[in-house]
């Protein structure tokens, strides 16, 4: 297998969608620290573009900017899919890499594994093993087929190694390292914004949250809550009888608001105790979140934060593919159940809902513990590959 050369090219970085940036931060950090590890070459595939999806993220967590930008924009999902692969193929060509190494479960993950595995470059795959077992969601797929061409497969939770023994992975493959998205936490935690500043460079009036500080901070983007009518219908009602507890500030996704104006449903947020506000920055989204008495969500980046910030989260999916936020952190798993999303977010106002406690190697370093144990990978696989 693979082709016989002296010195392993660079190790090619992918990410693609907002999810992927705080997670591959500290992988970068931790890959330039050694000496012993090809250099890192940042690709972004363009799946995420706007200023506010993209650009500030980049700020706010101190990434590079890309060695390569393959521009892709949004597209349906095959016609996106496709676009990143042809894009993505010539930067193999060009720059050799020892391997490929992706987050996550966004098309871009998927995308760059499948050509990278066909051009026998092996992949690397952060975040493996995630199942909510709802195919569905697009992400599912993005999992289970990345897991599936992946050569090397670190996971964030203990479940991910039952999942993927089940669909048949060498154990050998896997390795335990932690969350790299909680190093991003830990290190940018001491300088999140505090939410009265991101409120007003919104524009929205600081009184909303105001009068006991309590407030919450809602997330909603999923296909299965905001591309339908009556779906998203059904969601904001939730939210604004939330409201009615505690003011709620809700960053809004663009595919969430055109949606939103598209079905005409922006009454049903103007008459609630809710302030939209633009999608924000990796930092403001931090201290908006620290700050918050409880979060509503649909992420499944959020699920993980909260509990590492001890805050409690409502979920407002049918499932998680991150159980150990429910097992042993702050989440609910709520669904499309207005009532159970209720009680949640009561009983977090009367009684300050679960306060978990923080996974198992969920501590700041898992990207440096990826970066060692990548090293030595990579350097029994070149010797076998000259042999
Ligand atoms: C993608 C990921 C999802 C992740 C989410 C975080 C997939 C399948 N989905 O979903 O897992 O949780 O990112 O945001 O990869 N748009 C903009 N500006 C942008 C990017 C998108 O306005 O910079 C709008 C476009 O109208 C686009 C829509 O958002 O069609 C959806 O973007 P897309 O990347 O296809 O999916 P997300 O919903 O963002």
């Amino acid at each position: 297998m693979g082709e016989i050369r002296e010195m392993p090219g660079p190790i090619l970085c992918v990410v693609g969608a907002r999810p992927n940036f705080m997670k591959m931060a500290p992988i970068l950090r931790a890959f330039s620290a050694r000496h012993d590890l090809p250099e890192p070459v940042l690709v972004h595939t363009g799946q995420h573009y706007d200023a506010a999806m993209n650009d500030q993220l980049f700020a706010g967590l101190g990434l590079p900017k890309p060695d390569l930008n393959l521009e892709v924009g949004s597209a349906s999902h095959a016609a996106q899919t496709a676009e990143i692969m042809k894009r993505f193929e010539p930067a193999l060509d060009r720059y050799k890499p020892a391997c490929v190494l992706v987050v996550g479960d966004v098309n871009s993950t998927l995308a760059c594994s499948l050509v990278a595995v066909k051009k026998d470059v092996p992949v690397i795959h952060v975040e493996a093993g995630l199942r909510s077992f709802d195919r569905s969601m697009p992400e599912e797929i993005n999992r289970l087929l990345t897991d599936q061409i992946a050569g090397l497969l670190y996971t964030t939770e203990r479940s991910a190694h039952t999942n993927l023994a089940r669909e048949g992975i060498p154990a050998e493959r896997i390795h335990f390292v932690g969350n790299v998205m909680i190093d991003s936490l830990l290190a940018h935690r001491p300088r999140a914004v505090p939410p009265a500043d991101t409120l007003r460079k919104a524009g929205a009036p600081a009184e909303a949250i105001a009068g006991g500080g309590r407030f919450g901070v809602v997330t909603l983007h999923r296909p299965s809550n905001v591309d339908e009518p009556e779906a998203l219908a059904h969601a904001l009602g939730t939210l604004a009888e939330v409201s009615r507890r505690a003011p709620l500030i809700f960053p809004i996704h663009p595919r969430t608001r055109a949606n939103m104006e598209k079905f005409g449903l922006g009454e049903m947020v103007a008459g609630a105790r809710i302030v939209l506000i633009p999608p924000q920055g990796y930092l403001e989204m931090l201290g908006l979140m620290a700050n918050a008495t409880l979060v509503v969500t649909d992420s499944g980046g959020v699920q993980e934060e909260t509990t590492a910030l001890a805050v409690p989260c409502i979920t407002m999916r049918e499932t998680t593919e991150r159980p150990i936020t429910v097992e042993q952190g702050t989440n609910t798993v709520v669904g499309r159940d207005r009532q159970l999303a209720l009680a949640a977010a009561d009983e977090i106002l009367l009684n300050g809902g679960k306060r978990g406690r923080v996974p198992e190697l969920w501590d700041g370093r898992a990207a440096v513990r990826i970066a060692e144990h990548l090293a030595g990978w990579l350097t029994a696989r070149h010797a076998r590959v000259k042999v």
